[in-house]
Parts: C-alpha cells; structure tokens; sequence
C-alpha cells in the first residue's frame, strides 16, 4: 500500500476561532499521521507563492490579505490516499456546499472563510510543502497506532 504526503493548512479563521484543536484532532483520529506541523504568522512572500495558481482571479487579493492576515497553522500529512482524504474530511470549496461532518460543513459559512486548506494534487502538495517547510523539519517518526490502522 502506497503512502501519500499532502500539504495542509490551519488558516487564520479557524486560529482566531480557537478550533486548531479541533481540526488536528479530526486529522488525528482519520488515522492520517502528521509529519510536520507549526505556528507561524504567514507572510507576504508565503502566500504569494502558495497562491501563485490563482493570480489574476477575482478572489486573489482578498485571498492574500486574508491569509497574511494572523496565525496559521502549516502542516504536512501522511497516509494511504492522503490528498483525497483531506479534501474528504473538509468538504466542498464553499462552506454552504459541504456537507455535515466535514470542517467546512461543521463549522464554516463562507467561502472566503473556510477555516482548513489541503492541497489537491501531488504537484501541488510536494510545491506547497516547500513554501512553507524546509525538508529538515520533516519528520521521519514510526506511529504504533498504524499496525491498526493499515491491513498488514
Ligand atoms: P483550498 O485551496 O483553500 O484548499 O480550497 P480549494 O482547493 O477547495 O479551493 P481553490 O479553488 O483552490 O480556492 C482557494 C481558496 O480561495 C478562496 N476562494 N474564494 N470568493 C470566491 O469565489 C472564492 N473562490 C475561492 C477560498 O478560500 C478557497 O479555499
Ligand atoms: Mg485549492
């Protein structure tokens, strides 16, 4: 069984809103294991570069200055499928889409405010793990909890 890395981020809503706790744990218990993790205030330059697809579009501007705009909380996860699963666990794009027990359909209202990002391609992973991470501070760890989680 092949694992996957994806790049995934507490945006500053969710922080402000004091739900980091909630989202790690929902990551957490779908047995996705987390290789990389911290606290930083993004900058300019980062969401120029994680945003980069999206210049030009009418959201860009208000996606940067959103973003720039307190804490956020980068991460890097592992598992079996894992790009597909974190879009799974946090719903559609737009919070008024995304069903019940997703992040999006949980918690949020706007589409401009949807609390959790997860990379939707592993380019875009492996490019967005770059901006945010150096490949020092990725954490090669073995969780016990996997033998139950994965058929052996
Ligand atoms: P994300 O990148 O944040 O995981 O979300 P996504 O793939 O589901 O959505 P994407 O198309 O990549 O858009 C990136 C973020 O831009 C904001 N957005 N606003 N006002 C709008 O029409 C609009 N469209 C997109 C959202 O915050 C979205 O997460
Ligand atoms: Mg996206």
């Amino acid at each position: 069984m092949e694992k996957e890395r994806t790049f995934v981020m507490i945006k500053p809503d969710a922080v402000q809103r004091g739900l980091i706790g909630e989202i790690i744990s929902r990551i957490e218990k779908s047995g996705l294991k987390i290789v990389a993790m911290k606290f930083i205030f993004p900058t300019l330059e980062h969401a120029k570069k994680h945003y980069a697809v999206h210049e030009g579009k009418p959201f860009y501007n208000g996606l940067v200055k959103f973003i720039t705009s307190g804490p956020a909380v980068p991460m890097v996860v592992e598992g079996e499928n894992a790009i597909q699963k974190m879009r799974t666990i946090l719903g559609s794009t737009n919070p008024q889409d995304a069903a019940p027990g997703t992040i999006r359909g949980d918690f949020g209202l706007n589409i401009g405010r949807n609390l959790v990002h997860a990379a939707d391609s592993p380019e875009n992973a492996k490019y967005e793990m770059n901006v945010y991470f150096e490949k020092s501070e990725l954490v090669d760890w073995n969780w016990v909890q996997e033998t139950w989680i994965y058929e052996q």
